[in-house]
């Protein structure tokens, strides 16, 4: 059998582990032929990949970022799975003699893998995402990476902010789900957290923030970069204008500051975190959960089960069904956003 590996996306850290695990895997024991797209489906319509083999992923699991690159190209022109654009991710598929697919990408990854397998394409999804909003799945992995480099982030703007007496706002990654900001805060200690599941007013943020300085602390403020600030249409805050609807030319942070520094009267600065939380060496964590689902696709395949995704549930990766795993985005439920809201200001 002949196996295509792609990756698809936002890079995630762990990418390279779960290549490795589905590689050695794979080829070592399945006895499976692998090859590796260059940068997504890109690299599978012009052609580019190399050949994966165990020689290929040596010494790649602690590598940050992934080794055959990735890309938001979609497979389907304009983003529509026509019958046509289907027919010709087949036809593509029998010209470079390829059985099966490795998915390893994040919610739209996952859901062209579905689109596919419906098509007829033997598909098997790896979840990844640093934002873990992946539903089939306990976590992703790249997740706890993200959350460490954020909580470090949390631990280093504290001591300047505390320093200057000033509410420091920490920016991080989340655009749909604020797990990360959720995370990050419980471990840092943030005074707030806002996440783009529950809207807060610019009033009931500068509420905390003096409650915490009449306890003679500064406030650290995190906030997901999907997160609406009630009041403010949610297009001003994420799609480009600022809370006073000009253009904005940073993130969620920029525009909270300046509202919190003109509500309060302390001084407040804004710090958007960005790519950094994905970029370097993955933890050990996500070295792990990615190696082991690499190594459950790899079986996934050997056993036909296509149509399926490697999710962790509990302690075991388990093959969960690719329409289950797509069919809602998993976001932070009231009662774990209850548990860090109670202590805010
Ligand atoms: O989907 C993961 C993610 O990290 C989001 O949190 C963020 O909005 C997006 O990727 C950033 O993507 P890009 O790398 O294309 O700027």
């Amino acid at each position: 059998m002949r196996i295509g590996v792609l990756c698809s996306g936002g890079d995630s850290p762990g990418m390279n582990a779960a290549i490795r695990g589905a590689v050695l895997r794979g080829v070592e024991v399945n006895g499976f032929e692998m090859i590796g797209f260059m940068d997504g489906w890109r690299g599978f319509f012009e052609g580019d990949f190399i050949e994966l083999d165990r020689l290929a992923v040596r010494g790649i699991s602690p590598l940050g970022g992934v080794i055959l690159g990735t890309s938001r190209v979609p497979p389907f022109p304009d983003g529509n799975a026509t019958p046509a654009a289907l027919q010709a991710v087949i036809t593509r598929m029998a010209e470079l003699g390829i059985d099966g697919f490795l998915l390893i990408g994040g919610n739209g990854t996952q859901t062209v893998a579905e689109l596919l397998t419906r098509a007829g394409v033997p598909a098997i999804g790896l979840p990844k995402t640093i934002d873990n909003d992946l539903g089939g799945t306990d976590y992703t992995f790249g997740f706890d990476t993200a959350v460490s480099i954020a909580a470090e982030a949390i631990d280093r703007l504290r001591t300047t902010g505390e320093s200057h007496r000033r509410c420091m706002v920490l920016e991080v990654m989340g655009r749909d789900a604020g797990w990360i900001s959720l995370h990050a805060g419980m471990a840092g200690g943030a005074q707030v957290m806002l996440i783009p599941e529950f809207p807060e007013s610019i009033e009931q943020i500068s509420e905390w923030v003096l409650s915490v300085r009449d306890r003679g602390r500064s406030s650290l403020v995190v906030v997901a970069e999907g997160f609406k600030l009630e009041g403010v249409a949610h297009a001003t805050v994420r799609d480009g204008l600022d809370g006073f609807g000009r253009p904005r030319l940073g993130g969620v942070a920029d525009v909270l500051a300046p509202l919190i520094e003109q509500h309060t009267g302390i001084e407040t600065r804004a710090t958007v975190l960005g790519h950094v939380q994905r970029g370097g060496l993955p933890t050990a964590f996500d070295r792990v959960l990615a190696t082991r689902t690499g190594i459950a696709a790899a079986d996934a395949a050997r056993d036909g089960q296509w149509g399926t995704m490697a999710g962790l549930t509990g302690d075991q990766i388990t093959m969960v069904p690719l329409a289950e795993a797509v069919g809602q985005l998993k976001t932070v439920p009231a009662a774990r956003y209850d548990e860090v809201r109670l202590n805010f200001g």
